[in-house]
């Protein structure tokens, strides 16, 4: 693939992500006031929703993870196949676990990661993703808040990447290639 030929459509600017992310952030400072929180970060996709969103928390008793998702094949849809490359490394046991995702679309990535982490006897555990393809959705997810929700497009950039690529871009983009509509992998 020749990445330059890429096109790239700003569907969502690095104004309204911020905007949005502080909306989100003073929502959960109001929800977990002073509980024990644990924020996960889902890698790789969430890792600037998450350093955005985290650094606007005040809650002294947050603490922060990391988990690695990937679906199973780089270059296909989402099927179910999902395999855990990083796990977290605290403690969640009694504490509120808030998982942070870039993208849920079927919701299997996430199902797969709280029925992981549900074993180990959180408080409770809520997912706050930055885009909701709810419309595409086969299993259910507690997703409590979401950025955005986009039905359509195949969107790249602020954490989203199309084979790793795109990811560094500050707004969120739809990609679309001259001779083929790329898939979400
Ligand atoms: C993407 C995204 C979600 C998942 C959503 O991850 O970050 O984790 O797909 O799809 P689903 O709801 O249909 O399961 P990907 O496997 O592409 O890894 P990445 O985060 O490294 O981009």
């Amino acid at each position: 693939m020749d990445f330059t030929k890429a096109i790239l459509k700003p569907v969502i600017r690095q104004k309204e992500i911020e905007a949005r992310v502080g909306e989100i952030s003073a929502s959960l400072d109001s929800l977990y006031a002073r509980m024990p929180v644990v924020a996960v970060c889902v890698l790789k996709g969430a890792f600037l929703f998450f350093s955005d969103l985290v650094r606007r928390l005040h809650n002294p008793f947050l603490e922060v993870d990391f988990v690695r998702l990937s679906s199973y094949g780089k270059d296909t849809r989402s099927s179910g196949h999902v395999t855990l490359g990083k796990d977290v490394e605290v403690d969640i046991r009694g504490k509120h676990v808030l998982i942070v995702e870039d993208i849920v679309d079927t919701g299997h990535s996430m199902k797969f990661l709280v029925d992981l982490l549900a074993a180990r006897n959180p408080a409770d555990i809520k997912v706050v993703a930055l885009v909701d393809k709810q419309e595409r959705r086969e299993v259910e997810v507690p997703v409590i808040m979401s950025g955005f929700s986009v039905d359509q497009g195949f969107l790249v950039g602020y954490g989203m990447d199309y084979a790793e690529h795109f990811r560094h871009l500050p707004d969120i983009c739809d990609l679309s290639m001259p001779e083929q509509t790329p898939e979400r992998a």
